[in-house]
């Protein structure tokens, strides 16, 4: 991983991500989190102050060290004792059945292997565990998907690694058999 992924990356997703319709969708998703809690792909922490009050402690996952780095400030000024791991969603180091929460916000355009890496959110959920997750994917429409496509190569290089033209739905719904 280079200084583009681990410095200037993560400043400029922090940057962007930080935008206030961003915001609205933390609020919405996050507000619904409950028990012990594990975030895929945790990037600068921008989702810790949206967890309810009664979360106190959160398990996070993310192979950049940069984006851990920027996390740090975050984590410090939270109430909320973060386990943050520099680890990749594909291969998470958790019990089966160990979660009753799993968040992942704009991070299943990014894993190399979504495939895994969903798979393994679905071992460690308890049963009746829910997971809760924010992403933008594949259009309905076909001309936003040709320029989706045609986009996505060189999105991947300026977003480490984020793919516009995946079909998330589809990803989870295949993953997960439902
Ligand atoms: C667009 S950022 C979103 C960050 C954060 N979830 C947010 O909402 O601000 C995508 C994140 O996925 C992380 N990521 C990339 N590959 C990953 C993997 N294999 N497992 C877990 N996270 C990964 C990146 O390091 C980055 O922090």
């Amino acid at each position: 991983m280079g200084l583009y992924s681990q410095v200037i990356f993560p400043i400029c997703l922090d940057w962007a991500m930080s935008d206030a319709t961003f915001s609205h969708y933390r609020q919405e998703v996050l507000s619904n989190v409950s028990g012990d809690v594990l975030e895929i792909g945790f990037g600068t922490g921008l989702n810790l102050s949206y967890y309810p009050p009664q979360i106190q402690k959160l398990i996070t996952v993310d192979p950049n060290p940069g984006m851990n780095r920027r996390a740090r400030k975050r984590i410090e000024e939270s109430n909320i004792i973060v386990d943050n791991r520099v680890l990749s969603g594909e291969d998470l180091p958790f019990e089966d059945e160990s979660f009753d929460s799993v968040v992942s916000t704009w991070t299943l355009c990014s894993i190399p292997n979504v495939d895994r890496a969903i798979a393994q959110i679905y071992r460690v959920l308890k049963p009746g565990g829910k997971f809760f997750f924010i992403e933008h994917g594949l259009s309905n429409e076909p001309n936003v998907r040709v320029w989706q496509n045609r986009l996505t190569p060189i999105q991947k290089v300026i977003a480490d690694g984020c793919h516009l033209n995946r079909n998330i739905r589809q990803i989870v719904r295949i993953s997960l058999r439902i």
